[in-house]
């Protein structure tokens, strides 16, 4: 259910200048024929409920007519009309480049007006068809993080007895899993988490003070893509607040694995957990920027 419900055109303000016509994604505003040179009115019209509420018809219009229902108003800022003044793209670039997964955090708690502020900034992401359809958790209780980082070591305690028959297992499992299973590294990198778990570290969410888990209703293939772009937005509004993040896919793992830990954390049974972010203040400086791949790009 949509909060946000267009209702129509203020006609009073409407300069037709058919904008919103052309705005609209799902084609929901029309201006019916009309003599050559008259101006008649544009009408929005939805009888089968097509609108997708992405609001594109509030932002576009330049005398601010559309009329819709919502708890909060449009966001105006004057920059909005030249967004390129809002961040220049070599800044915007040493932002980008700056940011870095955080595994070393101080212990100090991550304050409330900041975990809602990265939430603000997930609240903007884009989605297909603008479900929106995230809900998240925000766990700063640590008994409840022990009980994740505990899930977490306990997938990776089934994994490394899994792999002590891997060459049996081999056989049956599925190519990619296979592949998995059978890598040296695999085993390498199991071993070293429980040495790193006996020498009382924690490799699974590195002591992080604050956990946001962020869950959606499986809409399709895309589900999980619109839950990477909101946690990206949330990544680099932290950065932007001289917090640190990093994505535990381990812990999104252990999660899907573990109904109990989702019950706990009432994640309702029709919610997948779509990824989970640790968030605090890094107790780490970094000095430079390591090299990424090269870009591999087919131009046509
Ligand atoms: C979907 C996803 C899952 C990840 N899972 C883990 C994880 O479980 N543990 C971990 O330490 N880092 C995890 N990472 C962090 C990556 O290792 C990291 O992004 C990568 O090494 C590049 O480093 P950078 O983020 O500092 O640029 C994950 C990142 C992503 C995007």
């Amino acid at each position: 259910m949509f909060n946000l419900k267009i209702i129509g055109i203020d006609e009073k303000k409407c300069t037709k200048c058919l904008e919103c016509v052309k705005e609209c994604p799902s084609g929901l505003f029309i201006k019916p024929p009309t003599e050559v040179g008259e101006k008649r009115e544009v009408i929005f019209k939805d009888s089968y409920n097509r609108c997708i509420f992405c609001g594109h018809c509030i932002a576009v219009c330049p005398t601010d007519a559309i009329i819709f229902e919502n708890a909060e108003k449009a966001f105006e800022f004057p920059e909005i009309k030249n967004i390129a003044s809002i961040i220049d793209y070599n800044n915007l670039m040493k932002f980008l480049r700056a940011r870095r997964s955080i595994r070393r955090f101080k212990s100090d708690p991550v304050p409330k007006e900041k975990i809602n502020a990265v939430l603000e900034a997930m609240r903007y992401a884009p989605s297909a068809r603008n479900a929106q359809c995230w809900e998240y958790v925000v766990i700063s209780d640590p008994e409840i993080i022990k009980v994740i980082k505990n899930a977490v070591i306990k997938m990776m305690a089934l994994l490394q007895k899994v792999i002590k028959y891997r060459k049996i297992l081999k056989l049956f499992v599925p190519k990619e899993m296979k592949e998995f299973i059978m890598d040296p590294a695999t085993k390498i990198g199991l071993d070293h988490f429980f040495e790193e778990i006996n020498k009382g570290e924690d490799p699974a969410l590195y002591n992080a003070p604050l956990l946001i888990i962020i869950c959606a209703p499986d809409l399709g293939s895309m589900t999980g893509a619109d839950a990477g772009i909101a946690l990206t937005h949330g990544m680099l509004a932290a950065q932007a607040l001289d917090l640190g993040t990093c994505w535990i896919g381990y812990a999104q793992e252990a999660l899907r694995r573990f109904k109990k830990t989702r019950e706990l954390l009432k994640i309702p049974k029709k919610m997948n957990v779509n990824g989970v972010l640790i968030m605090g203040y890094p107790a780490v400086k970094y000095h430079r920027t390591p090299p990424r791949e090269p870009l591999k790009i087919r131009w046509f």
